[in-house]
Formats: structure tokens, sequence, C-alpha cells
């Protein structure tokens, strides 16, 4: 977390922490994710614990978004099939999906049902522009940057629940001013919903590419060091043109949109036809993280 931020941020990742702290589950996952020397055995221990959970993955494994060949019955085929990056991508996507749960708000109209919509998109978006990209490096963190599309407004679901008062005007000052989401919150709070998510996420120890990712989503131009931003900076656009879910960006201009497709040296052909099998793909992937666990 940057040493200057405000004591409002600080305050309210505290609250974040005491009251939704990050599932068990997924601290183990992750952990386990991020150690070079655990393997599928360790995964499949992991999912072992948790009896929902291993059903969900199993099923997961057997569904029509990953199914290819014979039908898998247990732990250890699932964990083959589906790969560790996939299945700590699930266990992450279905215990954020309970977060994003909740009717629309009367008042300002704001759905985190949508929002979640958004973020399923941007991931599988985010995941599919990485492995087209021709830049080995962006193609290796494609596992990655479906996570970071999951987590990437996380700060967005966490100003809702727990700074309500202020974030309820959020969303009129946006349609009211015109001016962007992440404008609106700084002026309203001190901060935007990627210093809050980078902060809970640093909080929770997820990796730092992720955090760096998730802290600067809106400002690809000041990070060209870490591939991912620029990964889910062109999701976002691709998202917002295909009006998958709630929106927290104006549409690009087409100068914007050619700008980042040629940072991951990507034509704007490959991007609609990545736009399409999103579009194809979201339901599936939606029903996936639908069921708790
Ligand atoms: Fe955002
Ligand atoms: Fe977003």
């Amino acid at each position: 977390m940057p040493e200057e931020a405000p004591e409002s941020l600080l305050a309210l990742v505290d609250r974040v922490n005491d009251v939704s702290p990050l599932p068990g589950i997924v601290a183990q996952m992750m952990d386990v994710c991020n150690d070079p020397a655990a393997g599928a055995g360790n995964v499949a221990g992991v999912i072992g614990r948790d009896v929902a959970l291993a059903a969900r993955v199993v099923r997961t494994a057997n569904s029509a978004y990953y199914a290819v060949g014979r039908e898998i019955t247990d732990i250890p085929g699932a964990v083959v099939r589906l790969g560790m990056s996939a299945i700590r991508n699930i266990v992450v996507g279905m215990n954020l999906a309970k977060l994003y749960r909740g009717p629309v708000d009367a008042e300002t109209g704001f759905s985190r049902g949508e929002l979640w919509k958004h973020s399923v998109a941007v991931s599988l978006l985010s995941d599919m522009i990485a492995r087209r990209s021709k830049l080995p490096a962006t193609r290796q963190l494609a596992g990655e940057a479906f996570l970071v599309g999951l987590l990437h407004d996380i700060g967005v679901v966490l100003e809702d629940e727990h700074a309500r008062d202020i974030y309820a005007q959020t969303p009129w000052s946006v349609r009211a001013e015109d001016e962007t989401l992440s404008k609106a919150e700084r002026r309203l709070m001190g901060f935007d919903h990627q210093a809050l998510g980078a902060a809970v996420l640093e909080k929770w120890q997820f990796p730092e590419v992720i955090r760096q990712a998730v802290g600067a989503h809106h400002r690809p131009a000041s990070s060209a060091h870490n591939p991912l931003i620029q990964v889910v900076a062109l999701a976002e656009i691709l998202a917002a043109d295909a009006r998958l879910g709630y929106c927290d960006i104006p549409r690009a201009a087409d100068a914007v949109l050619e700008g980042r497709l040629r940072s991951l040296n990507l034509s704007r052909y490959e991007a609609q036809k990545i736009s399409q099998e999103t579009c194809e793909k979201l339901p599936d992937a939606l029903e996936i993280f639908a069921g708790s666990c």
C-alpha cells in the first residue's frame, strides 16, 4: 500500500478485513498456487477438505465449458483436466460471487449482479487477450489475467458494502457530471476503487502482479512494466463496447482502442473474435461461479 494512502482508505481496508475476511479455502488455494514446490496433489488436498467445493469442481470439469473426452469422477482427474490456475480461479470466483449478490439499489440503480456480469466478462476477455497476444511475457500470464478480470472492480462492491453512505452518491455523480467513476470516487472519498481493491488484496496476501493490475486498471499508460494492466484495460474497452454488464468507463474513442490493440500486438479482427467468443461463453462462465461452496 502506498505510504501516502489516506486515513479514510486505511480505515476502510481494516473494516473490510474485519467484516469480510478472505475465506480460508481461498487463502489455502492462493498459498498452494503461489508455492513453486506445490503440485496437483496439493491442490487436490485443499479441495478434498471441502465436500461441497469438491463436488462443484468435479461437476465443472464435466461442464460444457471444460469437458473434452471421458467423464471425470474424482478430484485428481478434475485437477488434471482443469489445471491448477483454473481451479484457483474457480475457487476465487465462487467465493467472490457471493459478495456480488443483492437487490438493485432503488435510489441509485446500482446493481451488484450487473457488476459481477461485467467482472466475469472482463475475466473471459482478459484470458483470451493474454492467450492470443503475440507477446510471450503476456501469454504466460493468461491464468493471472483471468483472476485480475474477476477481481479488478472488487473495490466497487466493497465500497457499496462498507461505505454505502458516501458511495450511494457516486453513480448519480457519474451520470450527472459526466466524470469517470474513479474521478467521482476520488472527489467523494479521497481514493478510488482501484486503490481500495489493491489495498484489500494486499491485506489478503494476493501476489503483487495481481494487486498492481487491480490498482492501475484504469491507468494503463502509467504502468507499462506489468502486461496484465494493458490486458485488463483492453478487456474493459471491449466489455463496454459489447455492453456486457455494468460499465465503469465511457465508450472508448477509436484511437484509444487502436493504441491498446497495438500495445498487445493484436488486430481489430482478433479483438472482434474475442468479443464474440466472450458473448457466447459468458452464460456458462456465470453458471460455473453461481454455485456456493
Ligand atoms: Fe474499474
Ligand atoms: Fe471494470
